[in-house]
């Protein structure tokens, strides 16, 4: 069996809230790390919805306690890490899902909704992360911050620009953060999700064709948790400033984009 180190540790999960058809990967995050044995904080702007992942969490065996708050307010991040800190008796684990994309072309993107997708996207992961990583380094016993990045990060992101622009700067904190706190022992990467899959009545399971831009299948919530979980472990005692795309290999797709009756001639040749 292997140890992934997650017994007993103390962990904030953002965003730990399920509210469909969104897909809910701060829900099967909470779920994947208490099942490792963690102790988890269901932590979100919505009571109620952190409170059903929690009674998810102890309905499973685990231990989970709510705590509502906006991250996107330095005040109230630093409060969610005291009341954390205040119940378990420290933080080892900080992950934050807390994300969403606004729609439009660059050259008429509204000033408002580059303010909102920068504030929702990058900054709320800026403050959590600033007040983990101080109780972190004053409780000198390491630790791990995950967050959910994007493909719209590294790749362009047509049609909403400031979350791709967002995105790209987790990608970018994670590294500063992993250089300015590794010496503490806190290690900081990022999951970038590609277009993740939700179940319909009438595409129950993601698979080829559901997709045309994913080559092997589109992720679920529960493939992006897994890599969030992935990161905080032991496993990946060694791994910092990283970002892991989890994204059915739709990023590294090459240039080409053969039809199949090209495909055919260019085989005779
Ligand atoms: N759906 C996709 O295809 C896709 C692709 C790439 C990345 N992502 C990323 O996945 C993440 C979203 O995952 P989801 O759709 O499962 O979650 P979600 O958007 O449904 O949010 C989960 C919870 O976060 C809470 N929340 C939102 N803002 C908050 C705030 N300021 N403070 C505290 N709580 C807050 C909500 O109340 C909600 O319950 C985002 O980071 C998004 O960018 C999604």
């Amino acid at each position: 069996m292997i140890d992934l180190g997650l017994t007993g540790k103390r962990a904030i999960v953002a965003g730990a809230g399920h509210r469909p058809p969104r897909p809910g990967i701060g829900r099967q995050t909470a779920l994947l790390l208490a099942e490792g044995g963690a102790r988890v904080a269901c932590v979100d702007l919505d009571e109620a919805r952190a409170a059903a992942t929690a009674a998810e969490v102890t309905a499973a065996g685990g231990e989970a306690i709510v705590v509502t708050g906006d991250l996107r307010r330095a005040d109230e991040a630093d409060r969610i890490v005291a009341e954390v800190v205040a119940a378990f008796g420290g933080l080892d684990i900080c992950i934050d899902i807390i994300g969403e994309a606004t729609w439009g072309i660059t050259p008429d993107f509204t000033e408002d909704a580059w303010d909102w997708a920068v504030e929702t996207n990058l900054k709320q992961v800026f403050l959590l992360f600033q007040s983990a990583g101080r109780q972190m380094r004053t409780q000198g016993t390491g630790g791990a911050l995950a967050a959910v990045a994007s493909v719209d990060g590294i790749m362009g992101s047509p049609v909403h620009v400031a979350y791709g622009c967002a995105k790209a700067g987790v990608v970018h904190l994670v590294k500063t953060l992993s250089e300015e706190l590794g010496p503490y022992g806190i290690r900081a990467n990022a999951v970038a999700p590609g277009a993740v899959f939700v179940p319909t009545e009438e595409h129950p399971e993601p698979g080829p064709g559901v997709h045309a831009a994913t080559p092997l299948r589109q992720p679920q919530a529960l493939d992006i948790a897994r890599g969030l979980v992935f990161f905080c472990s032991d496993l990946a005692w060694a791994v910092s400033g990283q970002t892991l795309p989890v994204d059915g290999g739709a990023s590294v797709k090459g240039v080409w984009d053969f039809p199949p009756a090209q495909i055919e001639t260019l085989l005779k040749l």
